[in-house]
């Protein structure tokens, strides 16, 4: 029985030491409305089928937790994807055989921002997850195509007016007194 029960710990042990998960970037950073690419990687056998895989792709804020991809047996099942991120994640089936999972994430909010944990099992092989970061700013603010007059440029605008006035009226007096004169 004991030896049983060491067996299956050794077992369980091995399987979850053997099976890695990485992430090929432990952050990245973008600007509102862009697009991105998340990749993990993991062991993969060349025999490794898609049927074997199944996946789980969470971001996690301070506030929520929200799935962005789930796989089940290699089939996408959208029905657990959160509403914040419908038809804005592609995945690409061919390399994820090869040990890769890359995510498409399109038109980017400043909501998208946290760290993604993605939770991937392989039959028979193990189950690992692994996390990064996404920081998404806001896009810079778009410039207004005709300058308004500040205020102050106005007021200054005024004054140099009247100085103008005063000079032309002081030379028009001028002017005027140096006729009586002569
Ligand atoms: C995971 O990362 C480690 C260290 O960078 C590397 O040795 C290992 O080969 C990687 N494994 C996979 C499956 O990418
Ligand atoms: C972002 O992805 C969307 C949808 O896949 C695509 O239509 C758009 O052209 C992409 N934009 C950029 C800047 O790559
Ligand atoms: C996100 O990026 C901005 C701009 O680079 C930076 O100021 C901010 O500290 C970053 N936030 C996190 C959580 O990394």
């Amino acid at each position: 029985m004991i030896f049983i029960i060491l067996l299956l710990l050794f077992l369980t042990s091995c399987v979850s030491g053997t099976f890695v998960v990485n992430v090929t970037q432990t952050s990245y950073q973008a600007e509102e409305n862009q697009n991105i690419t998340l990749e993990w990687t993991f062991s993969s056998r060349r025999d490794t089928s898609l049927r074997s895989i199944s996946i789980v792709c969470e971001m996690f804020t301070e506030i929520r937790i929200s799935v962005l991809f789930h796989l089940h047996q290699g089939v996408e099942f959208r029905e657990s994807q959160d509403p914040q991120f419908a038809g804005r994640v592609q995945w690409d089936k061919d390399v994820l055989t090869e040990g890769r999972l890359t995510l498409h994430v399109s038109r980017l909010r400043t909501s998208d921002s946290g760290f993604y944990v993605c939770d991937i099992l392989v039959k028979s092989d193990g189950r690992n997850s692994r996390r990064c970061w996404l920081n998404v700013t806001a896009a810079a603010e778009p410039t207004p195509l005709t300058q308004t007059v500040k205020p102050h440029q106005k007021i200054q605008g005024i004054i140099v007016l009247y100085i103008g006035l005063g000079i032309s009226a002081v030379a028009l007096l001028a002017l005027m007194l140096s006729h009586d004169v002569s």
